[in-house]
């Protein structure tokens, strides 16, 4: 990077972001539409954020209505998106987790966790985001340039704090956070290094943004029980991600592949 103007290389970037109607990919959509970049949003549904950012981006939003679990859907996206385009950014963003108003079976004892849960949560958060590397990253490679940005989780690196969690016994609700969303999470770290390491001569680099809870309206007292944990004082905002994204999707990074940006306001640090 020569000066910081190169960020404004972002208003050439194509940029595909899974799970685009979600809170963070919607919120990333938006920041780097803002920025200049053209962005192509998959997701499997077609929330509120996306008729939004369609109308206010006429000219460089595209959505694509689809299944990252699936290979035909994915490369269906692929050929849409390139006949208009080249592919420069890759963020492997949709994920599937139990939140604590899942049903009992999703976020319960690991002695009971049911098998059906596991292969709901690794077939999107892991098998997806392999597909989404295999079809849009192979793309990448054969262009000679890209940059996939895979999402993890704090309880990618470490075990959930349970404790977070006991407020519910109050309300006579046994939850424990379930074990296959760390796993899955987890599993993107190893899968960023491979592919880093198979593509680094082919110019595509890969890496990992770790990140921590964002506060959305969630029950007061896992707002306080989170924000008691982080040395920082506060959940975070979604915004405080979108230098992150800059950065990654930009040359900003070029010397960086196969790692782990961990944004957490300092909750791994103890
Ligand atoms: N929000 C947080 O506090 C937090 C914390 C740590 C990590 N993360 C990670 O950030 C990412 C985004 O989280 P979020 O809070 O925006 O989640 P979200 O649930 O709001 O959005 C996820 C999106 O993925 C889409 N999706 C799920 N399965 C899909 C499939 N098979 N095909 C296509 N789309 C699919 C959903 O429809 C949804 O729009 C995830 O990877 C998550 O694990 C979030």
């Amino acid at each position: 990077m020569n000066t910081v103007s190169d960020f404004n290389e972002i208003k050439n970037k194509v940029i595909i972001i899974t799970g685009c109607s979600g809170n963070l990919g919607g919120e990333y959509a938006r920041f780097l539409l803002e920025s200049g970049a053209t962005i192509f949003g998959i997701d499997r549904v077609e929330e509120s954020t996306i008729i939004e950012l369609k109308y206010k981006f006429k000219n460089n939003f595209y959505f694509f209505n689809g299944d990252i679990t699936s290979k035909k859907s994915m490369l269906e996206a692929l050929k849409a998106c390139k006949e208009n385009f080249k592919i420069d950014v890759l963020i492997n963003n949709a994920a599937i987790d139990s939140p604590p108003n899942s049903t009992s079976n999703e976020n319960c004892k690991f002695e009971n966790f049911s098998l059906e849960t596991w292969d709901k949560v690794m077939e999107v958060n892991l098998k997806g985001a392999f597909i989404c590397s295999q079809v849009f990253g192979t793309e990448m490679s054969i262009n000679n340039g890209g940059s996939i940005i895979n999402i993890s989780s704090i309880y990618g690196i470490l075990s959930p704090d349970q404790s977070l969690y006991d407020y519910m016994k109050d309300d006579g609700i046994e939850f424990f956070k379930p074990i296959a969303y760390s796993v899955s999470k987890s599993g993107i770290m190893n899968m960023t290094r491979y592919l880093a390491v198979y593509w680094a001569k082919k110019n595509v680099r890969v890496n990992t943004l770790t990140i921590a809870g964002v506060e959305n309206n969630q029950d007061p007292r896992f707002i306080r029980n989170y924000t008691n944990r982080i040395p920082i004082g506060k959940m975070a905002n979604k915004k405080d991600y979108n230098g992150a994204i800059l950065f990654l999707s930009t040359s900003a990074s070029t010397y960086m592949t196969g790692s782990n940006l961990v944004i957490d306001g300092g909750w791994s640090s103890i």
